[in-house]
């Protein structure tokens, strides 16, 4: 599981590329919200400002674990196996995987607890 706090950096540069023409999957792939949200920012965070972004940890092409902390051309994750560009909002953007990274069923149930599934 990838739970990371954005920084205001992060956040604008995931937003402003809700626009980009190399976003290759167009949905949101968030499993607290409907099916067909487009894959924009403000659908995939946790919270409402895009703060907290919580995903599977899981590459979207052959399962590979990601590498995190600005990886890649994106500054999100990178996966190494086959080269996967994931950006800062987990969304796949360059490489063979075919989809976003998913965001699980989750919420908050206190300031600092996340409840999964
Ligand atoms: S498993 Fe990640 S790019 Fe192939």
């Amino acid at each position: 599981m990838f739970i990371r706090r954005r920084t205001e950096e992060e956040i604008a540069q995931a937003r402003a590329d809700d626009t980009a023409t190399d976003l290759i999957d167009a949905f949101a792939r968030n499993d607290n919200r409907d099916a067909a949200l487009s894959a924009n920012d403000e659908n995939r965070a946790m919270d409402e400002n895009g703060e907290w972004l919580v995903m599977m940890g899981v590459c979207t092409h052959l399962g590979c674990v990601p590498l995190g902390d600005g990886a890649g051309d994106f500054g999100g994750w990178y996966c190494p196996c086959h080269g996967s560009h994931y950006d800062t909002s987990g969304r796949i953007r360059k490489g063979p995987a075919p989809e976003n990274l998913p965001v699980p069923v989750a919420e908050f149930v206190d300031e600092t607890t996340i409840k999964l599934g």
